[in-house]
């Protein structure tokens, strides 16, 4: 197969790629702030395949097309063949002779590594059960945009070890900060994913002792897409994992918070907090416009 490069994980793309799509995603908010056009996708078309719900990942992707010269297309297995069993191999490869590049949001990580493997063009990862690293590329601009470079400083996890934690430590290796994920028993992060990671990250039970000193805090939903069956269960073993504003003054004094959204006030996250005058919660789901614009560029223009 050719040189395709597509974004299923972090670590598809090396630490200088990942740090270069940054720069240039707080450079595109810059021109779009400023009116200036930028549109270098011109003529481009992207197919998107949405299998679970969105709100941030559709309209940025949609917008970010848009925006950027190209155009975008949402594609819900409900109304294509994909959802009346058409292989994902051939979906692959019939669409990838007819756009530029397609996004896909699924539950089993394995159907976007299979669609990619029979694409001609580069396939985004958009959120699957395993991994979501296009918000990991909001985050980071965020953290780089409030609080300059992540290297060496302290991130804590809070919550279950899901999709979002796996891209915490993906990203914790590709931008080299110290990730401390605090999850109750059996809610733990896939232990091949966090052993790769080797000393950058690491299980410290405990909430407290997660946050101490941290400068970045970060949760997610207790209850993820697919999950909502074991609502019950997961509230009662993540009771002690809620995100407060107790917890967050152990955190350094200039720590942030983050939440890839949708949030569940009083759940995952106090309302103090996530409503605070100085979230940069919003910010962050800004950022998921520039960071993929970037990231388009990068996969599509060179
Ligand atoms: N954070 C995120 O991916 O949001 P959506 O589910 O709304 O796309
Ligand atoms: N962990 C959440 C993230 C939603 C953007 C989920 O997978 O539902």
């Amino acid at each position: 197969m050719s040189r395709t490069r597509h974004f299923l994980t972090l670590l598809d793309l090396s630490p200088e790629e990942l740090r270069s799509i940054i720069r240039r995603a707080s450079e595109l908010k810059r021109l779009r702030r400023a009116g200036e056009p930028h549109a270098t996708l011109r003529g481009k078309v992207l197919a998107m395949i949405f299998e679970k719900s969105s709100t941030r990942t559709r309209v940025s992707f949609e917008a970010g097309m848009s925006q950027l010269g190209g155009s975008a297309m949402f594609l819900s297995p409900r109304d294509t063949q994909l959802g009346r069993g058409e292989p994902i191999e051939d979906t692959a490869r019939v669409l990838s002779r007819m756009v530029d590049c397609v996004m896909i949001r699924t539950f089993a990580h394995d159907n976007v590594e299979r669609f990619a493997e029979h694409s001609q063009v580069p396939v985004i990862n958009g959120l699957t059960d395993l991994y979501h690293p296009c918000q990991l590329l909001a985050d980071m601009q965020t953290f780089f945009e409030h609080r300059g470079d992540i290297r060496g400083r302290t991130v804590a996890w809070v919550g279950d070890g899901n999709n979002m934690c796996h891209s915490y430590i993906n990203a914790a290796r590709q931008f080299d900060f110290q990730l401390h994920i605090a999850c109750p028993e059996g809610y733990e992060p896939d232990a091949d994913i966090l052993a790769a990671a080797g000393k950058r990250a690491q299980i410290v039970r405990s909430p407290t002792a997660a946050v101490e000193g941290a400068d970045l805090v970060v949760t997610d939903t207790w209850v993820s897409m697919g999950q909502e069956e074991e609502k019950q269960r997961r509230q009662a073993a993540f009771a002690p994992y809620k995100v407060t504003r107790e917890l967050m003054a152990l955190a350094a004094p200039d720590a942030l918070f983050m939440h890839c959204l949708p949030a569940y006030r009083g759940m995952e996250v106090e309302a103090e907090v996530l409503d605070a005058p100085d979230s940069v919660v919003w910010d962050e789901a800004e950022n998921r416009l520039h960071a993929q614009k970037a990231l388009l560029e990068f996969l599509l223009a060179g």
